[in-house]
């Protein structure tokens, strides 16, 4: 076992000297970056992480410009990321560093798990990578490579154990970091590389589990938006846009469309516009009119963790314009949007 396990950290650790991706966060052991990469990595991917991490560092190159900075600057700077809790964190978690460290990192996982937003994986990630301390991570992909190496379901503290009992704790940073490259490039949910697989004679499965597809786990449904500009065109006047309230469980604070609801519609009647826009003109997704009345001015797809959404968007009026504020289309970009409105946004071309 011993002799198995000393073959895994050899192969593991050689394959990922050679084949490791060049990724901007690779370049510094600051445990600052390397704290903004892990939480910035987390439900997010890599493609769509690598801008972001560049211009948030960027607009807050330390810990104390990041503690300093507005709450609305800071979830700016996250917008298109999702999941802004995590960012309402970090800012949280780095005021906490510069008044109670001095705006030094604790240097250890258990210190590291003090501060806000950071959890068992955050706190090992940044104490492996920044402080070289032996502790072992666990996130999607660690636990993926696990299970098929052991050919079985592992699940909560098992998978813990298993990859503490695999890590090369002299270099517990590069480890960690290549069981996750491992499981992001080869060891991939569907299709896995097995041929290319450093670890493969180490391995039980060598092939996947069988599993659901992730479009049979998700739900679909229809939701409506009213894109609703005055002051000229939507490209260069305003656009009514909505807060989300305060105390919202998902994205607090953040800016949306306004919703068309299509409660109660029966479903035929969902396959028209809501009545409000069924004598305007719309846009096709060229931006052209097309002259119709019964199609919305374009659809997108929008899949979240349980839901597939079809989206519709509809040039016309809000339901209510009682709450909410118009603003200028050449602001969008400095203000806090969700997700999903960055990318009603950006099909419309107004950002
Ligand atoms: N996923 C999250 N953090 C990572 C890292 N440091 N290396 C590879 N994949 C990751």
């Amino acid at each position: 076992m011993r002799d198995e396990q000393r073959k895994f950290r050899r192969r593991l650790l050689a394959w990922y000297a050679c084949h490791r991706r060049d990724l901007p966060w690779r370049a510094s052991l600051d445990p600052y970056r390397v704290w903004i990469s892990e939480i910035m990595l987390q439900q997010t991917r890599v493609a769509a992480v690598i801008e972001h991490y560049r211009e948030f560092l960027r607009r807050f190159p330390t810990v104390e410009k990041l503690a300093a900075a507005r709450e609305a600057s800071v979830l700016a700077a996250w917008s298109g990321l999702g999941y802004y809790r995590r960012a309402r964190m970090m800012h949280a978690a780095a005021r906490v560093i510069v008044r109670e460290h001095g705006g030094k990192f604790p240097a250890s996982e258990e210190g590291l798990r003090e501060l806000p937003g950071v959890g068992r994986y955050t706190a090992a990630a940044i104490a492996s990578i920044a402080f070289g301390e032996p502790v072992a991570v666990v996130d999607g992909n660690v636990e993926r490579v696990l299970q098929r190496l052991a050919g079985k379901r592992l699940a909560g503290e098992d998978l813990w154990t298993a990859a503490n009992h695999l890590l090369d704790a002299k270099r517990s940073g590069d480890f960690n970091q290549a069981m996750m490259e491992l499981g992001a490039v080869v060891c991939t949910p569907r299709a896995p590389g097995c041929l290319t697989c450093p670890v493969l004679e180490l391995c039980a499965m060598r092939g996947e589990f069988p599993t659901q597809t992730k479009a049979a786990r998700q739900k679909k449904r229809e939701i409506h938006y009213a894109l609703d500009c005055r002051n000229g065109d939507c490209r260069n006047g305003e656009v009514f846009l909505v807060r989300r309230a305060r105390d919202a469980s998902l994205m607090p604070g953040m800016w949306e469309l306004p919703e068309v609801r299509a409660d109660g519609l029966s479903h035929a009647e969902k396959q028209v516009p809501p009545a409000r826009f069924a004598s305007r003109r719309n846009d096709n997704e060229n931006g052209r009119a097309n002259g119709t009345s019964t199609s919305p001015s374009f659809t997108l797809r929008h899949s979240i963790t349980e839901t597939d959404y079809a989206v519709r968007v509809w040039r016309g009026p809000a339901l209510s314009r009682d709450f909410g504020n118009w603003i200028a289309v050449k602001r969008l970009g400095k203000v806090a949007l969700t997700g999903l409105a960055r990318k009603i946004l950006r099909k419309a071309a107004m950002l």
